[in-house]
């Protein structure tokens, strides 16, 4: 995910998150502190730890962003402090080990890719021992909700015109299998929130994970779907979390909607089976739900899974993972070996645009086209 600078500033109207990492940051910075911001974004928490008075800052943020955050160690008079990485933190080799890492590195649940290989790279690599790794942990709770507007908002997000105009059965067909970013109300809940996960940074290898919980409907109502959100313990003392009730700023809770929305009344018993696994370039989740309607009734069973709401995963996408497959290049992919052949050889962006252009006359390109392909290529793969 890419963050913009109106991103990065809406994080800091956090209260929980901003409250909870600068008591904790407080605390923990003395003048012989060394820092790793690691994801900085726009620098707050870099420029916090130096005027906090840490002997040394390090932040590290692939995002162009991190060039407001120099600006802001200026602004408050610690540019001296801060030694600034614009890459990715696993690429980065520091002239010491830190003796506090910040990483909050998540969305709207913990599983991002990329997320847990990076604290892991840091604690082993970047962290004195028994330094401090900020946040702890995460733990994820869920809770069975009747929200008719966060399920018509999953799987039927169209004015009524669309509705009127076509059948759009196999739209929400595939909709169902996805989830989304709402504000989660207590009014809502049919059950008291269960623990589903608990992630501890300091010792964690995966976020993959698999749990089974029983759920005893608490109160009649009609269940769209669960809620899943996480709670951060940031150290010790400091926790916060996104639970139901409190006033999304950048994330609320996750909706995840059933295939149909099912009649549920005191004593029901719903159980979730909800798992989540890394494919090779996401994170795949599958909920399975298992209601007991009415003391005699015959349990119905809902499967749903990401991976059926994704569109890029056709066949033909798939045989080309496969190991025995042999790729003829496309003429985007030509042009990009080329563009990084001459890269190679020490060619300037405008002399690669004007072989470009000599090279693939069909394409009738102008310079400036050609010069603008070479400089993403650039951002893409230069150093
Ligand atoms: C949720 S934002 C937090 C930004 C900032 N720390 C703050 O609190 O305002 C997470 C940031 O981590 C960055 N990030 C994710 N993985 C990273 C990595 N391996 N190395 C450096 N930055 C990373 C993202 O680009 C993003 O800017």
């Amino acid at each position: 995910m890419s963050y913009s600078i109106l991103d990065y500033a809406t994080m800091l109207g956090d209260p929980g998150r901003m409250e909870n990492y600068s008591a904790v940051l407080k605390r923990a910075v003395t003048p012989d502190s060394v820092v790793l911001d690691l994801g900085t974004g726009a620098g707050y928490f870099a420029v916090l730890a130096g005027l906090l008075g840490a002997r040394r800052v390090y932040a590290i943020e692939p995002n162009p962003a991190i060039e407001v955050g120099r600006e802001l160690a200026r602004e408050n008079g610690v540019s001296h402090r801060i030694q600034w990485h614009q890459a990715q933190s696993t690429d980065v080799v520091l002239p010491e080990l830190v003796d506090i890492v910040v990483a909050d590195l998540r969305g709207v649940l913990p599983q991002c890719v990329g997320n847990l290989p990076a604290i892991m790279d840091a604690r082993t690599r970047l962290l004195k021992p028994g330094g401090l790794l900020l946040p702890q942990k995460d733990r994820l709770f869920f809770t069975i909700a009747s929200d008719p507007q966060a399920f018509k908002d999953c799987v039927e997000p169209w004015q009524q015109l669309a509705a009127d105009q076509l059948k759009l059965d196999c739209y929400s067909k595939a909709l169902c299998h996805g989830f989304m970013s709402r504000e989660s109300k207590s009014e809502n809940l049919l059950t008291s929130p269960k623990l589903w996960a608990e992630i501890d940074y300091r010792t964690a290898t995966t976020m993959d994970h698999q749990n089974s919980v029983e759920f005893k409907i608490e109160r009649a109502g009609t269940g769209h779907g669960f809620y899943l959100w996480f709670e951060c313990q940031v150290d010790d003392d400091h926790v916060y979390s996104f639970g139901p009730d409190t006033p999304v700023v950048v994330y609320g809770s996750a909706f995840f909607p059933f295939q149909h929305p099912l009649k549920l009344s005191p004593g029901d018993s719903v159980t979730l089976d909800l798992s989540v696994r890394l494919d090779s370039d996401e994170y795949q989740w599958t909920w399975v739900t298992k209601a007991i309607q009415g003391a005699t009734a015959s349990p119905s069973t809902l499967k749903q899974s990401t991976f059926l709401n994704r569109t890029d995963l056709t066949p033909k996408v798939l045989r080309k993972k496969q190991p025995a497959s042999i790729t003829q290049l496309s003429k985007r992919g030509r042009i990009t070996h080329r563009i990084l052949t001459l890269m190679l050889k020490g060619k300037s962006n405008g002399s690669i645009a004007e072989a470009l252009a000599i090279e693939f006359p069909a394409a009738n390109k102008s310079h400036e086209h050609w010069l603008a392909v070479v400089g993403e290529i650039a951002l893409d793969f230069g150093d």
